[in-house]
C-alpha cells in the first residue's frame, strides 16, 4: 500500500499525540539524570582544585595541617583538623591542643544519684530519647527497665531541650528521677551533642561501672540476652571493647536533599571509617574514658555513630561486629528471642505487646 507524505505526517502526529506523556517523561528523566551527574562531577572537580585555606595554619601553628581536598579513605585517611597520635597524647597526659569541638551546654537535669546508688552495677545503660517521647519512655519503665535493675544494671534517659514539652519533662523526672538533660536543642541533627553529653556524664558519675551500653528509645532490648553476653565479656576483660552492628566501608551521602547529606568540605573522604550503628553499642568503660578525653580536639560531625567511629580510629581501636545487635532489619520479630537489640519499635503499643509476647512469664 502506498502511503502519501501527507498520511505519514498524520501517522507521526497521531503517534506523538498518543506517546506525548511517555516522551515528556523520558525527556525529564534524562534531564534530571544529566543534571545530577553534572553537578556531582562539577562538585568533585572544583573540590579537587580547592586551594589550601590560609586560616588553619594560623589557628594551629604547631601542628601538621590537613589540607582540604578529596582523599581516598584507604590510603590517605587523616581526619581534620590535625593529625596527631591521640593514643600517645593520652598516655603522656598531654592534651594541650586547640579545642575545635566545644561543648558549652549546661545540665538542666543531672540525675547524679543513679550511679552513686548503683555501686555494684556491672552495666550502665544510657537510653538516648527524644524529649517528646513520654509514652515510649513509660512503656520502657514498665517493661525491660525492671528486668535491667534485677540484673544489677543502672539505667538513665538522655534528653536534649525542647521548650514545648519542658514542663512535662520536669514533671516526668520529678516522678521517676531517671533523666539527664542539657540545654542544647533536642533534634536529630544534634544527636552528637546528646552522645557527647552521655559520654561526659558516664565518665563523670559512673566510672566505677565496668561496661556501658548506649541504646535508642525505639530499640527492642532483650535484657536476658544482654546479660548473658555481658557475662562472657566480663571474663574477657577487653578494655578496647566497642561493639554493635558494624558498618564497614560505609559511604557518605552526597545528595544535598538527603537527611544524611554531608558535604565534601565537611568530610573529604570516599568512605567512613568502620563504625557501630549508634542505636545500640556496648563498650568497656576504659575506652569510653579515652574517647571522652579527645572529643574536644576532633572536628564534630552530625552523625554521632560515624563520629564515634572516627574517634575510635584516632585511638587505633577497631570496633567489632556483633550479630546479636540487629540494625539492619526493622522489627525482626522472628529473631527477637535470640537478639540483644532490634530497632523500629517507636510505637509504644507495639513495644508493649511485643515485650509480653517475648516474655510471657513477666
Ligand atoms: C556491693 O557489694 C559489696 C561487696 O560484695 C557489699 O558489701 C555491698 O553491700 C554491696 N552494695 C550494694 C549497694 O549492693
Ligand atoms: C543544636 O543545638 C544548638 C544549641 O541549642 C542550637 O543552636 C541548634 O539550632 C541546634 N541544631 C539543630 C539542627 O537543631
Ligand atoms: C568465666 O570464667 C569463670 C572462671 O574461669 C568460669 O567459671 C565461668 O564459667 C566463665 N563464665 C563465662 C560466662 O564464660
Ligand atoms: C555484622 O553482622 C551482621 C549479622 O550477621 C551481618 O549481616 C553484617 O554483614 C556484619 N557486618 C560486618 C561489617 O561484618
Ligand atoms: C502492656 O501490655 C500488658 C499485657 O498485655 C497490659 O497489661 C498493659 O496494660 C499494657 N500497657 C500499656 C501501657 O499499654
Amino acid at each position: 500500500m502506498r502511503i502519501s507524505l501527507k498520511s505519514w505526517d498524520r501517522h507521526i502526529v497521531k503517534f506523538l499525540r498518543r506517546k506525548i506523556v511517555f516522551i515528556l517523561f523520558l525527556f525529564i528523566f534524562f534531564l534530571a539524570a544529566f543534571t545530577t551527574l553534572g553537578t556531582t562531577i562539577v562538585q568533585q572537580h572544583s573540590y579537587n582544585r580547592r586551594p589550601v585555606e590560609g586560616i588553619l595554619p594560623q589557628i594551629f601553628p604547631n601542628e601538621e595541617i590537613i589540607e582540604f581536598r578529596f582523599y581516598s579513605y584507604e590510603t590517605e585517611y587523616r581526619y581534620p583538623p590535625i593529625n596527631v597520635d591521640f593514643r600517645q597524647k593520652i598516655d603522656n597526659n598531654n592534651l594541650d591542643l586547640p579545642v575545635v569541638n566545644p561543648h558549652p551546654f549546661k545540665y538542666i537535669l543531672k540525675a547524679d544519684h543513679i550511679c552513686h546508688q548503683a555501686q555494684n552495677a556491672s552495666l550502665i545503660i544510657v537510653v538516648k530519647s527524644a524529649a517528646p517521647h513520654f509514652e515510649l519512655r513509660n512503656v520502657l519503665r514498665n517493661t525491660w527497665i525492671p528486668k535491667a535493675k534485677a540484673n544489677n544494671f543502672a539505667v538513665v534517659f538522655a534528653l536534649g531541650y525542647n521548650k514545648l514539652v519542658q514542663q512535662q519533662v520536669l514533671q516526668e523526672n520529678a516522678k521517676n528521677r531517671d533523666i539527664i538533660q542539657e540545654d542544647f536543642t533536642d533534634s536529630y541533627l544534634n544527636n552528637t551533642y546528646k552522645t557527647i553529653m552521655s559520654f561526659n556524664w558516664v565518665v563523670e558519675h559512673c566510672s566505677h561501672i565496668e561496661h556501658v551500653y548506649f541504646d535508642d528509645d525505639d530499640m527492642f532490648l532483650h535484657i536476658d540476652n544482654l546479660a548473658s553476653y555481658l557475662k562472657v565479656q566480663q571474663n574477657k576483660t577487653d578494655k578496647n571493647l566497642f561493639s554493635g552492628s558494624m558498618a564497614i566501608k560505609g559511604k557518605p551521602v552526597r545528595n544535598p536533599s538527603s537527611k544524611w547529606y554531608i558535604s565534601w568540605e565537611q568530610y573529604p573522604f570516599d568512605y567512613w571509617p568502620p563504625y557501630v550503628g549508634g542505636s545500640s553499642m556496648i563498650a568497656h568503660m576504659a575506652i569510653i574514658k579515652d574517647m571522652q578525653k579527645i572529643f574536644p580536639y576532633v572536628l564534630p560531625l552530625n552523625f554521632d555513630d560515624v563520629y564515634l567511629g572516627i574517634i575510635l580510629r584516632k585511638l587505633h581501636v577497631k570496633p567489632t561486629n556483633n550479630t546479636h545487635f540487629d540494625n539492619t532489619y526493622l522489627r525482626n520479630f522472628d529473631k527477637l528471642h535470640s537478639l540483644i537489640a532490634n530497632h523500629g519499635f517507636d510505637d509504644p503499643r507495639l513495644y508493649n505487646s511485643t515485650f509480653y509476647k517475648i516474655f510471657p512469664e513477666v
